[in-house]
């Protein structure tokens, strides 16, 4: 099987940082509340909540996630461990950190011993009832302080975070994949996030010495709002025959000089996760612009969902790639 070589990834797409300074609180009062996260709950092993996992134990964060089954822990936790392994090997950290950010690394089955982590990352499937359901099982259990967010790639904040009790202390915190690789992290914050919630993120975002860009909260905020109509525009082209998937990604690797092609990319982020966001554009800016290709729905109803299942727009179980189309 070829395994994807994602410290070698190019980094893609980086926007302009938000100036931390800009927001009117003392740097003294912003770090002070910053200083008061040390524990971080991850709700979702998949792609995004191990990668999640590894920067947050790196940078000294207690960190305990949780899963619906134990196999998905058990996968995240080897493959960290895997990916600090490259990293050491490549002189990036030393083997006394990694062993120091795996001890960091807790798991548990029960969602409520999250309850007393000082902030929640949710990065549980994109669908927004699954996100509303894991809230409602553990807002009786959290702590009155703690900051949910939630790693929603298209999701509206300010409506996940009206059916909390907290709205005022919830945030959208958008990380990238491959999470240690890429830089930037997008935040959100909802119609009623107060500044002192927003601070104490930048400067966890500054702790985990990646760099902060702010969105307003409208569907699929910046980087999907631009680079998943790309990749659905790309999936039409195969769909219409005008391309195959080498051709088209080649065209925009060689032609864009994009680093990765469209469909490559779109195996990487997951066709389910690309379909998910192609809705929320389509029902919540009511354009038909954004309608998914039939093609993609095709591919998840298939269960071919890119890299995770070994099929996609390629298929990943031999040595090389090889475009499935
Ligand atoms: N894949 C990307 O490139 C990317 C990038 C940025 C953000 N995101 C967002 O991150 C989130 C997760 O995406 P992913 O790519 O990691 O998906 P994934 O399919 O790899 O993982 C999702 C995980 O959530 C778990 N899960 C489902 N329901 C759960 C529940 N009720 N409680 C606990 N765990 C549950 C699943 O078992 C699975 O392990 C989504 O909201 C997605 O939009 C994805």
């Amino acid at each position: 099987m070829l395994k994807f070589d994602w410290f070698a990834a190019p980094c893609a797409y980086a926007l302009r940082p938000v100036r931390s300074d800009a927001y009117g609180l003392s740097q003294m009062e912003s770090e002070d509340r910053a200083m008061d996260i040390n524990s971080v709950g991850i709700v979702g092993a998949g792609q995004m909540g191990n990668g999640i996992a590894h920067v947050f134990a790196l940078a000294g964060f207690d960190v305990l996630m949780t899963d619906i089954n134990q196999d998905a822990l058990d996968k995240a936790v080897a493959l960290i461990e895997r990916n600090m392994d490259r990293q050491v090997s490549r002189e990036k950290i030393t083997e006394a950190e990694k062993s120091a950010a795996m001890a960091r690394i807790k798991t548990t089955l029960k969602l409520t011993d999250l309850g007393q982590t000082d902030l929640v990352i949710e990065a549980a499937t994109e669908r927004e009832t699954v996100k509303q359901a894991i809230f409602e099982d553990l807002l009786p259990h959290l702590k009155p302080e703690t900051i949910l967010t939630s790693n929603t790639s298209s999701i509206s904040i300010t409506r996940l975070a009206s059916r909390t009790d907290r709205p005022e202390k919830f945030m959208g915190f958008h990380f990238m994949n491959p999470v240690p690789v890429m830089q930037l992290v997008e935040l959100i914050r909802g119609i009623a996030t107060d500044d002192a919630t927003y601070r104490a993120l930048l400067k966890v975002v500054e702790k985990l010495g990646k760099t902060a860009a702010s969105a307003e909260d409208f569907p699929a905020f910046i980087v999907n709002r631009i680079l998943m109509p790309m990749i659905n525009e790309a999936v039409y082209t195969l769909y219409e025959g005008v391309g195959s998937v080498k051709s088209i990604d080649e065209s925009l690797k060689l032609g864009a000089n994009h680093p990765m092609g469209p469909l490559e990319l779109a195996d990487f982020i997951g066709l389910d996760t690309c379909l998910a966001i192609m809705n929320v554009l389509h029902e919540g800016l009511a354009d038909t612009k954004y309608r998914p290709c039939p093609l993609l729905t095709k591919y998840v109803e298939a269960g071919w969902l890119g890299r995770k299942t070994q099929r996609g727009f390629y298929d990943y179980r031999g040595d090389v790639p090889v475009p499935t189309r």
